[in-house]
C-alpha cells in the first residue's frame, strides 16, 4: 500500500501491511497474531514523519474516535480517543469554553501523537495540560496508563521518544484543564495580532482564531505545500556557550529557559547561513520560516534527508551547533 496519502510531506513510500485501527480493542488481536513481533510502526495524522524508503513492516494506523469530560469544581477532564484529530479536540474545548489548549490551535495531527513530542506553540506545552493516557504495551499485550510525571516531558521529548520509543501505543489521553486558568497572550506574534484587531480582553475564542491566522501566514499548508512542520528542534545550550556566540554574533536569537538554560532559534541559524527559501532540487527551504522544509514536487523521502544533512553540516561548521532533527524519520 502507498503511504503517499498518509504522510504530510507527500512522499511516496509502500508499506508491506497496513492496518487502521479504529476500536482499541482491535489490538488484542493484532497482538494475538504476533503483528508486534515483527517490524510495526504507529502512524496518526503522519505530520512528523519523512519516510525515506519503503516501509518492510506493518503501519498500524490509529483512528479510534471520541471526546467526552468531567468537571470537578473547578477542574475539567477531558478524555479524548487518539485518533481524533488535535484541532477538532482545541475547538471541542473552546466550543465548552474551556481554556487552556488554545494556543495550540491548528497544529496538525491527533490526539495519541501529543505526547510523543509533547507538541508545543505559541507560549502552551502539551506537559501543562497533559493528565494521564492509557496505552497498549506491544510486549505484553497489555493496557496500562501513564500519568504526567511518568512521562518525562521535556521540550518536544517524552519518555515515548526515548526509553520506550515505539513500544506503547497511546489509545487515548485524558487533558486536565482549569476554568480559572488565565489568558495566555505573551507571545509577541499574538499580542501584535490582538492590537490590530482592536482586542482588549481575548475570549479563549479570539486567541485561537489569532494564532490560526498567524500559522497559516508562517507555515505551509501541507494540502498544498508537502512539509512535516519544523524539520529540527530549536538546540539548547548552556550560559557559558551563549557567550562565546554572542561574542561573534550578537545578533543571535535565544530564549531563556526555566532551567537556566538557552534555546537558540533554529530558523535564524539556517537563516544565516543562506538557507531560506534556497531550493535544492525538488525540496526547498520555506521562504518565512527556516525551520521548515518543503516538498515542492515529487521530492523523495531520501532527497529530503540530504538537504536536512546539508543544513546540518552548514550550521554545525559555522556555528558550532549541531541541530537535531525533529521529524521522525524512517
Ligand atoms: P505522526 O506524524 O503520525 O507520528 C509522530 C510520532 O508519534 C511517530 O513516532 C509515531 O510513531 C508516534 N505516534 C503517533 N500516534 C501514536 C499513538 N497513538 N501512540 C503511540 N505513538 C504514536 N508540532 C508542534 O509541536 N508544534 C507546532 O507548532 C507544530 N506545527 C506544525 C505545523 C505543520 C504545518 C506540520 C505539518 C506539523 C507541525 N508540527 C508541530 C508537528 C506535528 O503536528 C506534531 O508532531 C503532531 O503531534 C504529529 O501528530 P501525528 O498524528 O501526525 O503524528
Ligand atoms: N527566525 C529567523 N528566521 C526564520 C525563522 C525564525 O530568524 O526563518 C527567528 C526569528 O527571530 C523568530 C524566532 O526565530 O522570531 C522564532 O521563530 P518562530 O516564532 O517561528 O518559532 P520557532 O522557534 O522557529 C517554534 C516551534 C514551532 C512553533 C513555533 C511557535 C520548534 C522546533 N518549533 O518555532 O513548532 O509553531 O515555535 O510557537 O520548537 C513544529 O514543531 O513543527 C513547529 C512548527
Amino acid at each position: 500500500i502507498s503511504l503517499k496519502p498518509f504522510n504530510t510531506f507527500g512522499v511516496e513510500a509502500l508499506a508491506r501491511k497496513f492496518v487502521d485501527i479504529a476500536d482499541e480493542k482491535e489490538l488484542h488481536a493484532l497482538y494475538e497474531r504476533g503483528v508486534f513481533e515483527e517490524l510495526f510502526f504507529v502512524l496518526g495524522g503522519g505530520s512528523n514523519v519523512l519516510f525515506t524508503q519503503d516501509y518492510d513492516g506493518t503501519i498500524v494506523k490509529i483512528s479510534n474516535k471520541g471526546i467526552q469530560h468531567s468537571i470537578e469544581g473547578n477542574d475539567i477532564y477531558v478524555t479524548a480517543n487518539a485518533g481524533e484529530i488535535w484541532n477538532d479536540l482545541v475547538w471541542y474545548c473552546i466550543y465548552h469554553d474551556f481554556p487552556g489548549l488554545e494556543n495550540m490551535a491548528l497544529i496538525p495531527g491527533t490526539v495519541g501523537a501529543s505526547p510523543i513530542q509533547n507538541i508545543g506553540a505559541y507560549g502552551s506545552e502539551l506537559m501543562n495540560f497533559f493528565f494521564s493516557c492509557k496505552a497498549f504495551d506491544t510486549k505484553t499485550g497489555a493496557f496500562t496508563s501513564f500519568l504526567n510525571e511518568q512521562c518525562q516531558f521535556t521540550y518536544r521529548d517524552s519518555i515515548f521518544k526515548s526509553k520506550f520509543k515505539d513500544r506503547f501505543i497511546i489509545t487515548n489521553v485524558t487533558y486536565k484543564l482549569s476554568l480559572q486558568s488565565r489568558r495566555n497572550t505573551s507571545y509577541g506574534a499574538i499580542e501584535e495580532e490582538l492590537i490590530k484587531r482592536n482586542i482588549v480582553a481575548p475570549t479563549i475564542k479570539d486567541i485561537a482564531e489569532v494564532v490560526s491566522y498567524i500559522r497559516v501566514e508562517k507555515l505551509p499548508d501541507p494540502s498544498t505545500v508537502g512539509n512535516a512542520g519544523s524539520f529540527f528542534k530549536n538546540p539548547i545550550i548552556t550560559h557559558d556557550k551563549l557567550i562565546i556566540l554572542k561574542n561573534t554574533f550578537p545578533e543571535v536569537v535565544f530564549y531563556p529557559m526555566d532551567n537556566g538554560q538557552f534555546k537558540i532559534a533554529a530558523g535564524w541559524l539556517i537563516e544565516q547561513c543562506g538557507w531560506k527559501g534556497k531550493q535544492v532540487g525538488n525540496v526547498a527551504v520555506w521562504k518565512n520560516q527556516a525551520l521548515v522544509l518543503t516538498n515542492i514536487k515529487d521530492a523523495t523521502g531520501a532527497e529530503i534527508y540530504d538537504v536536512s544533512t546539508k543544513i546540518i553540516d552548514n550550521v554545525l561548521k559555522k556555528f558550532g551547533i549541531r541541530l537535531e532533527r525533529e521529524v521522525n524519520i524512517l
